[in-house]
């Protein structure tokens, strides 16, 4: 018994997170859809026996979203941590403004805002064309099969964000294996600071450079606040920390997984591959960021003062999960939400979040999604995977979810 809410055993409450069904590897978990239809909120255990509230519907998350009596700050006694690995990365390292409530967070998410508007990244649309164009040439020079993850899906936004920051994409080996280390379910605390100390020592480095040698990249105008002193040296580099991660790790697990669910549904897959609308293929990738919904641990809050949601009240110092898949799988904002359909106009979905913190580099995943999907099926018509669907390794563990590897030939 962890926590005043595990303490009140009235009943009994099912372990979070649910395991998926067998064979169903993109919807989820069921006993998760049965709470959203019988219990909306109700409560569930986490791994450290502490139980918490979890969210289900549509409606009531998108009012916890934008709710300012609810905190994102990990520091707060009796947060809900996904796992052990989320609560060692957290608090072996200095915040950045995901894990800041207003007005620290508005404050830093702001100096970054400028350079992910929809039409600073829309420029971006020919060099990130180019790097999709050079990764598919190199898969097709190589040897087949090959694992889709590691020549496409992860190389992919890795370069984007490179280029973006302004770091060396020689880097990537190190930056990547480092902000992987915290997303694993078996992280050790050691290895999670060890890790979080090279990354700000990495950082640290890059902004220095930056200073004396500015150039036209995100990394340059961040150092330009550090040394104006509009940012400490710590809250740069968690800054320049959080975008390498954030920037990778999510697009490489929805380029990998789309690619699965468009190659399970070839109608789709025809869609989203002969179209010459860029309006089609934007719904396509929002219907996929729906339908796969791949932040599957939930959004993690705290509530600071006694609340009431969907009826139920909620007291300060309780946790809330909020986990979009079930919102984004309601039939009343989705009809017939288990069907792939990528005509569908599924903007409204939550797969980025809303409101405060919803997702920064959105408009940068959109792109990058809807270029790497139509190009792959355009240039590789016959691409297929190498090995049986039940086979692959998916990533129920991760804080996102995705496939580990995925064997592709053609
Ligand atoms: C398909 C890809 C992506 C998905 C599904 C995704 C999902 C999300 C979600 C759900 C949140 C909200 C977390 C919360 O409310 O607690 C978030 C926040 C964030 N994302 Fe993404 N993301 C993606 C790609 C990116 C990219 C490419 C970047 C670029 C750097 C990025 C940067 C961020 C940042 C900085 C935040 C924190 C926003 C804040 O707290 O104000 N994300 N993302």
């Amino acid at each position: 018994m962890t926590n005043a809410l595990a303490a009140a055993q009235d009943e009994a409450v099912p372990d979070f997170p649910m395991p998926r069904a067998a064979g169903c590897p993109f919807a989820p978990p069921p006993e998760m859809m049965k709470l959203h239809a019988e219990k909306p909120v109700s409560k569930v255990r986490l791994w450290d026996g502490s139980v918490h509230w979890l969210v289900t519907r549509y409606d009531d998350q998108r009012a916890l979203y934008g709710d300012q009596r609810l905190s994102v700050d990990t520091g707060q006694p009796g947060f809900p941590f996904s796992n052990e690995a989320f609560r060692n990365s957290v608090t072996q390292a200095p915040p950045s403004f995901l894990n800041m409530d207003d007005p620290d967070h508005a404050r830093i998410r702001r100096m970054v805002t400028g350079a992910f508007t929809i039409k600073r990244i829309e420029a971006l649309r020919p060099a990130i064309q180019k790097m999709t164009d050079d990764l598919i040439d190199a898969m097709l020079a190589g040897p087949k099969p090959v694992d889709l993850v590691e020549a496409f899906s992860l190389a992919l936004p890795s370069l984007v964000i490179c280029a973006l920051l302004g770091v060396p994409y020689e880097d990537h080996d190190f930056f990547q294996e480092n902000s992987s280390v915290g997303l694993r379910r078996d992280a050790k605390r050691e290895d999670v600071r060890a890790a979080t100390i090279s990354q700000l020592t990495y950082l640290q480095d890059q902004l220095d450079a930056k200073v004396t040698n500015p150039g036209e990249d995100l990394l340059s105008d961040i150092a330009a606040r550090m040394d104006a002193g509009d940012l400490t040296r710590q809250e740069a580099s968690m800054l320049g920390v959080l975008l390498l991660g954030a920037g990778h790790e999510t697009s490489a697990n929805m380029i990998a997984l789309g690619v699965l669910a468009l190659l399970e549904h070839p109608d789709q897959l025809a869609i989203v591959r002969d179209t010459d609308d860029q309006k089609v293929l934007a719904d396509a990738a929002d219907e996929l960021l729906r339908y796969l919904t791949i932040v599957h641990m939930g959004q993690r809050r705290l509530a600071l003062e006694d609340i009431e949601v969907g009826g139920q009240a909620i007291r300060a110092g309780e946790g809330i999960i909020i986990p979009g898949a079930t919102g984004n799988w309601e039939a009343d904002h989705f009809p017939e939400p288990e069907r792939l359909d990528v005509t569908r106009n599924a903007r409204r979905h939550m797969a980025f979040g809303f409101g405060i913190h919803q997702c920064l580099g959105q408009p940068l995943a959109r792109l990058e999604l809807q270029i790497a999907y139509q190009t792959l099926f355009r240039r590789i018509p016959t691409l297929r995977l190498a090995t049986d669907i039940e086979k692959l390794p998916f990533k129920d563990d991760g804080l996102v979810y995705g496939v580990y590897e995925m064997p592709v030939t053609w």
